[in-house]
């Protein structure tokens, strides 16, 4: 296959990043189709730790073109930051490699003050926002007032609709949000410097893309968040302003339906959520507690500590139906090493009823109560696991219960954090 997506099943943090790395070995182009630096993938690499939020996870192999889609809403300032970092640890050094959307939007100084002010006065009705002005840049993009790279060209005019936003977003952060207002200049200097070190980069990046699959290049789509997070399918309001389905690919990169080959679902082997919102499978108190420590469930973006809860196949099932999910890569399964027994919802379940799919409005997720099921744990390290047949058989039980209980072939096996550390049973580049 040629062309394939790679979408989180859960929150986010499903471990994409690492699966992305491994799959840009055999890919040409590496896209990113939504979000922002919301996202924020953690890799490791030769024993290196790198954090990449807005380059996708293909800048770590020396020759791939990296991508940033029109879907993206990109903090300019934070982009050129991004760039000076793996520059500067030798990474990504061929300026070609970068290929920015001009249909791209910016995400400006006021963005952020908006999403911290308004989540700031929400108390405890915040949705956890990551704070860097995500959800306020999609609102302008709809309200068709964003500022997209292509203005950087003209700065004059760029600055003329800079200065209209910015007087609006301060009329609203002062009467509003009670919150202090922005000065142009410095927005205005600041600008000034990254557009020059960004103009280089601007391009149509969806006829890049036509014409990159139409020469038969192998085309990486990289997701960011989750299913769960998606701001139609989500656990709404507690999402991101962002489409992060597999279809969104589509529209986030300009590129035509039928022109993906394969998607592959990413799941950790137990769930994790950030921010606010229902989550039916959360375990709290001590087992949370060792979960996080040992799967190190800190948000790359925020340092924030996740919420930790069981494997849900209710949500599998459903992530599997609306990305169409080719295969499963499973992560992270050596952090449940020594727990026994393990648990593994199986349903919902609300007064007398159950619900082994979905239940409709979303809102029902905040009452229904998790059903488990009880799978025996296993104490032997996983580490050096090279193939499925290496792991402990009970390791290969509750892989096997999983991708049966999700409807899902299972593709990938994640047992540690390097890029070695992943039992590959089928590549979809290669299948
Ligand atoms: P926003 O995307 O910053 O607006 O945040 C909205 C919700 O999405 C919050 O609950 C965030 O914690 C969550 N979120 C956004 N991006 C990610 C991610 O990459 N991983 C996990 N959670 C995320
Ligand atoms: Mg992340």
């Amino acid at each position: 296959m040629k062309t394939v997506a790679v979408v989180g099943t859960q929150w986010g943090d499903e471990g994409k990043g690492k699966i992305v790395d491994l799959l840009a070995a055999d890919a040409d182009v590496v896209v990113r189709f939504q979000g922002g630096n919301n996202a924020a993938h953690t890799l490791v690499v030769n024993g290196e730790k790198f954090i990449l939020r807005l380059i996708p996870a293909g800048a770590l192999h020396p020759g791939k073109v990296c991508v940033i889609g029109n879907g993206m809403v990109v903090d300019p300032i934070a982009l050129a930051g991004e760039l000076d970092e793996l520059r500067g640890r030798g990474h990504f050094t061929d300026a070609s490699l970068l290929k920015l959307s001009c249909d791209a939007h910016m995400v400006m100084p006021y963005h952020r003050a908006i999403d911290r002010a308004r989540e700031a006065r929400a108390g405890n009705r915040a949705i956890g926002t990551t704070g860097f002005g995500i959800g306020p840049a999609y609102e302008d993009k709809m309200a068709r007032v964003g500022l997209r790279f292509d203005e950087l060209a003209n700065f004059a005019r760029f600055r003329t609709r800079l200065a209209r936003n910015l007087a609006d977003k301060n009329a609203y952060l002062k009467a509003v949000l009670k919150a202090k207002p922005l000065g142009i200049s410095e927005i205005v200097d600041q600008m000034k410097r990254v557009r020059r070190r960004l103009l280089p980069y601007l391009c149509d990046t969806g006829a890049y893309l036509a014409e990159a699959i139409a020469a038969g290049k192998r085309v990486l789509f990289e997701g960011a968040h989750g299913t769960m997070l998606d701001i139609d399918h989500g656990t709404y309001p507690f999402v991101t302003s962002s489409n992060c389905i597999a279809s969104a690919a589509l529209a986030g990169a300009g590129v035509a339906p039928g022109r993906l080959d394969a998607v592959l679902g990413i799941s950790k082997a137990y769930t994790t959520r950030v921010g606010a919102g229902p989550f039916p499978s959360e375990i709290k108190g001590r087992l949370a507690d060792r979960l996080r420590t040992e799967g190190e469930e800190f948000g790359s973006a925020t340092g924030r500590p996740r919420r930790i809860g069981w494997f849900d196949t209710v949500l599998a099932r459903f992530a599997a139906r609306l990305n169409g999910t080719w295969g499963l890569a499973l992560t992270k399964l050596d952090v449940l090493t020594g727990i026994d027994p393990l648990r593994v919802c199986v349903a919902y379940q609300v007064g007398k009823q159950l619900f082994y799919e979905m239940p409709p409005g979303r809102s029902a997720l905040e009452r229904v109560r998790p059903v488990y099921e009880e799978l025996p744990g296993w104490s032997e390290s996983l580490s050096d696991a090279q193939a499925v047949d290496d792991l402990p058989s009970n390791a290969r039980r509750y892989l096997e219960r999983i991708a049966e209980l999700s409807g899902a072939r299972l593709a990938m096996i994640g047992v540690g954090a390097s890029r070695e550390a992943t039992i590959v049973l089928s590549n979809p580049f290669l299948a």
